[in-house]
């Protein structure tokens, strides 16, 4: 029990917390979807049913803070139709029902995909395969379609291949493409409400498969197929990098006239867990949502998930895990706090610059390239580190020559032989700028052939245990004159085979790789620059990628 003397000290001290915490706004300290409301978009998370039946904690922060809800494998077909025409709901229930109760929206997720679906379905012929399709999708969408809360579906989920062909799965191999417009077609008719999505993963940015998907939606909407809707599930990892150019490829599909979504967001990290990749992965937090608000077919952004203690990463991806905006015992990170302030509209109030970063070391020197680390800024304004940016010196106006998310940077499009002293400045979400670091110097290369020809870079895009996804290989004319041509060769690790390309045409001789200009972009104006991809095949559990681009 509590003495009486200690009770009143008690009482002081909270009356003296309150009076010396900062004053904000009801609004500025508002859960999540107050502010996404406010934004005209949604803020959702996945659901298991198991902590939504028996933890208080999952329950209230799940009902307080989102306005949008997807079953994380409620409705899948394994949950749904077990045995053929057995229909069961009681988990998809439970999920629709917390929705209502505390009025969210729930997308549906999934009709058609080649996971999570029941044996006695893939191993039927092509007729039964159509008809068990369709019946599935009218018995399912038709248990919600009179249910308000439930607004949207996941009508296919993951078709495409890494290269952006077809995935070989047991829908395709069965029924060929066609499969995708008759699940549209029979979800149209099952919910004439409901707006319908295709879903996959690694198309946030521009490559193959995110134009592979983009050519199918605009080619099912010539032929009138209902579809309504592009889901970027957006599993990202900060080791791959942010996938930069999102906005601009959720921009592409909305200029189809579809609804776009960020359907399951989240940002895992390499073991151990520590504070600068905490700050890293709130930054791909806020860009995802700043991505969505800046394009106005976008709905919104559901989360995977909301807290570390229930999230498919580390039961999916070894050494990978923390990738969610909440701990595991539901704290709230960097990243919830990044979410939070992207939808509030930015960092209003936040008006301290981030701390200086420290003199840039400078790594390898080439004919147009420089590589630069130094040690992070932090800060304490409230909006976060966003980023820095990197300068030449060169008196009045000095040029920015990169930025970067992290606190190292590889300069491209250098002059060769050529002097360049650089500082770096760090950003934060609110945009406001710290001191200029030290400077560095550096002197780069001479060109190759003395003033001719022509540099390339590469880098990793994506990568997963059994490929990756090279783009975009930077093709630079570091010389005085056009060139009409180039030529990049490199070298692929033993075992590793090329599955695909773009902007260039490449041929393969033993490991060796030749990638040659495209019809549309070998005439380069010096110091210009161009750019191809390539995806390879390799080994499952090998790391490698090639390592040094020659261009001629
Ligand atoms: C995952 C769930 O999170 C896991 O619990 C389950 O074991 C496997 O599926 N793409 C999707 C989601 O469309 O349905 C997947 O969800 C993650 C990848």
């Amino acid at each position: 029990m509590l003495s009486s003397a200690l009770l009143r000290v008690l009482t002081l001290l909270g009356v003296v917390a309150a009076f010396l915490l900062p004053t904000t706004s009801a609004q500025a300290s508002a859960p999540l979807r107050t502010h996404a409301a406010a934004k005209g978009k949604f803020i959702g998370t996945a659901l298991a049913t198991g902590p939504l039946g028996s933890e208080t904690s999952y329950r209230t922060i799940a009902g307080t803070e989102f306005n949008q809800i997807t079953a994380e494998n409620a409705m899948k077909w394994e949950s749904t139709e077990p045995s053929q025409g057995q229909f069961t709901f009681s988990g998809a229930d439970q999920i629709v029902n917390f929705a209502t109760q505390n009025n969210q929206q729930v997308h549906g997720h999934t009709l058609v995909w080649h996971q999570q679906t029941p044996g006695w379905v893939q191993g039927l012929g092509a007729t039964a395969m159509r008809s068990a399709m369709q019946n599935h999708i009218a018995q399912v969408v038709g248990h919600y379609a009179d249910n308000p809360a439930v607004v949207s579906w996941d009508v296919v989920n993951e078709v495409f291949d890494e290269n952006g062909g077809w995935r070989s799965s047991f829908w395709y191999n069965t029924l060929g493409q066609s499969f995708v417009a008759d699940a549209f077609r029979a979800a149209r008719a099952a919910d004439p409400d409901a707006r319908l999505c295709i879903n996959d993963y690694n198309v946030e940015g521009i490559n193959a498969k995110s134009t592979a998907m983009y050519n199918l939606v605009s080619s099912l909407r010539q032929q009138g197929v209902p579809v309504d809707c592009v889901g970027f599930q957006s599993h990202l990892a900060i080791q791959y990098g942010f996938p930069s150019d999102m906005q601009q490829n959720m921009q592409r599909f909305a200029a189809l006239g579809v609804q776009v979504r960020v359907t399951e967001l989240d940002v895992r990290i390499q073991t151990p867990r520590d504070s600068s990749k905490d700050t890293t992965q709130a930054t791909y937090y806020r860009n995802v949502v700043n991505a969505c608000l800046a394009v106005t077919a976008c709905a919104g952004v559901t989360i995977w998930g909301f807290t570390d203690k229930h999230s498919w990463v580390p039961d999916t991806f070894p050494n990978e895990g923390f990738a969610l905006p909440y701990d595991a015992n539901y704290q709230q990170k960097p990243a919830y706090t990044a979410v939070h302030d992207a939808l509030a509209g930015g960092t209003s109030g936040d008006t301290t610059a981030p701390t200086t970063p420290g003199t840039p070391t400078v790594g390898t020197v080439t004919s147009n390239s420089a590589a630069l680390t130094w040690s992070a800024s932090t800060d304490t304004g409230g909006s976060g580190l966003a980023g820095y940016n990197v300068y030449r010196e060169q008196g009045a106006t000095d040029a920015l020559l990169g930025q970067s998310s992290t606190a190292s940077i590889t300069l491209t499009g250098l002059s060769p032989s050529t002097q360049y002293q650089v500082y770096v400045r760090a950003r934060d979400g609110a945009g406001n700028l710290s001191g200029n670091s030290a400077l560095a110097t550096f002197t780069t290369q001479a060109g190759p052939g003395g003033g001719g020809g022509c540099t390339a870079t590469g880098t990793v895009q994506t990568q997963w245990s059994g490929g990756y996804v090279i783009q975009p290989v930077t093709v630079t004319n570091t010389g005085t004159s056009a060139i009409s041509g180039w030529t990049v060769t490199f070298t692929l690790p033993a075992g590793h085979t090329l599955s695909g390309s773009w902007n260039a045409t490449l041929t393969v001789s033993g490991q060796t790789v030749t990638a040659k200009n495209a019809n549309y972009n070998g005439n380069l104006a010096p110091n210009a620059g161009t750019s191809f991809g390539f995806q390879v095949s390799r080994p499952s559990g090998n790391t490698q990628t090639p390592s040094t681009y020659t261009c001629a």
